[in-house]
């Protein structure tokens, strides 16, 4: 049965309905057959059969293939690709190739391109060379994109459009004197008069005083550090010139293909000069995510967890695509770990046990030139009698058993993580009172030792409604938005549980400080008021009379209502209170002062979810990661997914029928070491 799936995006009058881009789950990646003599193509698509794939993304950086002089095109290569993998049943996302300007386009204008603190601008020989406030880049870009509109707007293998790639990515913070005019415009229509932004701002300090807009320049080299407000209000311009990039392609793709569903792919791990996805996924037909697990992290695999909820955040629970990831190694890391085996099928399923409806990779067929000849692809150099391929291969067969996943959506989750890049701008504006607090750290620490005991969790922007929430946890949310302590007042008063930590509140919208005592914003709510922070030097430890032992941040409190949980045991705050709890109407707000060693986060966590009567989704065996999915056509229907990270066999009480192997579970289900089971329950 062909699935649909409904766009929500901000410029369609009402929700409407687009075809799913794939018969059941996605599965491909990025194909470049530009790189290959034709004949290579006949086997990839022949392989690509074996496989399963079934969707695949096209043309991604091939403007200069394509547009090979100015006003001349060279469509010859594409009409057939395109054709090809139609005739092999095989669905095309079509990338306007902005991403990778030709050479003729930088050599006629090299205003074009990006300029850097230092005034240097970027040269050919990369991508996304272009700056967004460049409206010489706009016109040639959109030109080409109504050219590309036009010959394949009505291809039968055209199911979605990819615009451009990872918006920002290597274009993001443009310090041009073109960016300089578009950035005067931006905060012109923010602030309305120069005299708003100086109060804003706190331009007194260093006599930092404007007259006009037209004095405020982009954050360029100045040997101290910038104003942390003009550092904020930069990074949402730059997000803001980046996003207006994408309305203006999408603008144009609308108009000439108002059938076919439009995306971009998103880095929701990483801020690219994208302070809010949460606003950009209202202006997609369908979310889509890159993701790439860092080799050398022992805990990839809660990264990987933390990041399909948050693009779940993103998509608003709605399904989403995974629309890249690896193989096995990248090669941009110091060093490119491989994947071991199974690990690609499990990052997979990770994905979309957590609301993905496909996983494509980069690349298909790995480059034998370019900058990314050493990066993993389906097809690796060994060719397909590899280990690479066939798991891709057993993956498409695992996939096509999961067929009815699609457009379940994942069981909604009764905690919630606030979490916005927004906040980690502000945190990484300017100098801080340490350098040692990474604004990831903490929310992945929370969000892996609820993992381990089975615990679903929403990771949204703070502002959005709390409704349907029993526990919510607030990780150094630095900048606490307007409405955002209400809202959790509200929420604690009504019987709701929260936790806030350390660095939480700290400053306004225009990064200021909140004065009267840290955590400016919760003070209240918490019932604490921290007078110093105290932090610690790396290899500095303390103990908390409660046993656990903490690092790298201390804080000079004192409870006003909260009361204390524990107490610093060591060090120059011993004494001194390191978690509190205040009971605020039927409600209890938690408050973490200090940066707690794992076991101390998981006993906290332990201890928050029993409060607040939290239960898992399953009862499994510790290192078995389980999400549910709940089939929109029979609410009964639903999928449970367990994955196993260990190197041991481990176990899930549960029932249901194994998707893949068929076998009827009636209330147990092992799962064996590093594997992946998805019952399909009746409830
Ligand atoms: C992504 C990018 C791809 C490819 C990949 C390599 O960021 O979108 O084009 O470069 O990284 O890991």
């Amino acid at each position: 049965m062909q699935q649909h799936f409904t766009s929500h995006s901000a410029d369609l009058a009402q929700p409407r309905s687009f075809p799913w881009i794939a018969d059941g789950l996605a599965l491909g990646g990025d194909y470049s057959p530009e790189q290959w003599p034709e004949e290579v193509w006949q086997e990839d698509v022949a392989l690509m059969r074996r496989a399963g794939v079934n969707s695949v993304n096209l043309g991604v950086f091939s403007w200069g293939l394509l547009e090979v002089a100015d006003g001349e095109y060279d469509w010859g290569w594409l009409d057939r690709a395109m054709d090809l993998l139609h005739d092999n049943g095989i669905g095309v996302n079509l990338a306007t190739p902005t991403a990778a300007p030709p050479i003729w386009l930088l050599q006629a204008h090299p205003e074009i391109a990006t300029v850097d603190q230092f005034g240097v601008r970027t040269s050919q020989g990369g991508r996304l060379a272009w700056s967004p406030s460049s409206e010489t880049f706009r016109r040639f870009a959109l030109r080409f994109v109504r050219a590309l509109a036009e010959r394949y707007g009505s291809h039968p293998a055209l199911r979605l459009w990819h615009v451009s790639n990872e918006i920002g990515n290597e274009n993001a913070r443009c310090y041009s004197d073109e960016t300089a005019v578009a950035w005067q415009a931006w905060l012109a229509s923010k602030f309305g008069d120069i005299a708003a932004l100086n109060d804003a701002w706190g331009t007194a300090f260093w006599g930092h005083h404007y007259t006009s807009f037209d004095q405020v320049l982009p954050p360029r080299h100045a040997r101290t550090s910038h104003n942390p407000a003009l550092l904020l209000d930069f990074e949402r311009f730059t997000s803001d010139a980046l996003l207006g990039h994408y309305l203006a392609e999408r603008a144009v793709l609308r108009e000439v293909t108002p059938d076919i569903p439009i995306t971009t792919n998103f880095m929701v791990m990483n801020n690219p000069g994208v302070d809010d996805y949460r606003r950009w996924g209202e202006e997609v037909d369908l979310v889509a995510n890159d993701h790439y697990t860092i080799g050398a992290d022992p805990e990839r695999h809660g990264e990987l967890s933390f990041s399909a909820d948050r693009a779940r955040g993103v998509a608003q629970g709605r399904p989403w695509l995974l629309i890249e990831h690896s193989t096995s190694a990248v090669n941009w890391q110091p060093v490119n770990r491989a994947k071991s085996v199974g690990e690609l099928a499990r990052n997979s399923l990770a994905h979309i046990a957590r609301g993905a409806d496909g996983a494509l990779f980069f690349q298909w067929r790995v480059s034998s030139a370019g900058s990314e000849q050493f990066h993993s692809g389906i097809v690796p150099h060994a060719g397909p009698d590899s280990k690479i391929f066939r798991e891709v291969e057993q993956l498409g067969a695992t996939l096509r058993a999961l067929a009815p996943v699609v457009g379940s959506t994942v069981e909604r989750a009764r905690v919630g993580i606030l979490f916005d890049w927004e906040s980690a701008s502000a945190w990484q504006a300017g100098n801080k009172p340490t350098r040692s607090i990474a604004y990831l750290d903490l929310p992945l620490a929370l969000h892996r030792a609820l993992t381990k005991r089975g615990i679903a969790a929403e990771v949204v922007r703070p502002q959005e409604g709390l409704d349907g929430f029993d526990l919510v946890l607030v990780p150094t949310l630095y900048l606490a938005a307007p409405g955002v302590a209400e809202q959790l007042t509200e929420f604690v008063r009504g019987g709701g549980h929260v936790l806030v930590s350390y660095l939480s509140g700290i400053v306004d919208e225009h990064n200021r400080v909140i004065t009267g005592g840290y955590p400016g914003a919760f003070r209240e709510l918490l019932g604490v008021r921290v007078e110093e922070f105290f932090p610690l030097f790396e290899g500095q430890t303390v103990t908390l009379d409660s046993g656990e032992s903490a690092t790298t941040w201390t804080e000079l409190l004192r409870t006003e209502g909260a009361e204390v949980l524990s107490s610093y045991a060591t060090g120059e705050l011993a004494g001194v209170p390191a978690i509190t709890r205040a009971r605020v109407g039927d409600g209890t707000a938690t408050y973490l002062a200090t940066k707690l060693d794992a076991p101390g986060i998981q006993s906290l966590v332990d201890d928050l979810v029993a409060l607040a009567g939290v239960p898992p989704v399953a009862d499994v065996d510790a290192g078995l990661e389980v999400t549910r999915r709940v089939s929109s056509v029979s609410p009964e229907d639903s999928f449970l997914f367990l994955i196993n990270h260990t190197d041991a066999p481990l176990s899930a009480r549960a029932s249901g029928v194994d998707l893949v192997s068929g076998v009827a579970h009636a209330d147990a289900v092992t799962v064996p070491a590093g594997g992946v089971v998805v019952l399909k329950e009746k409830r």
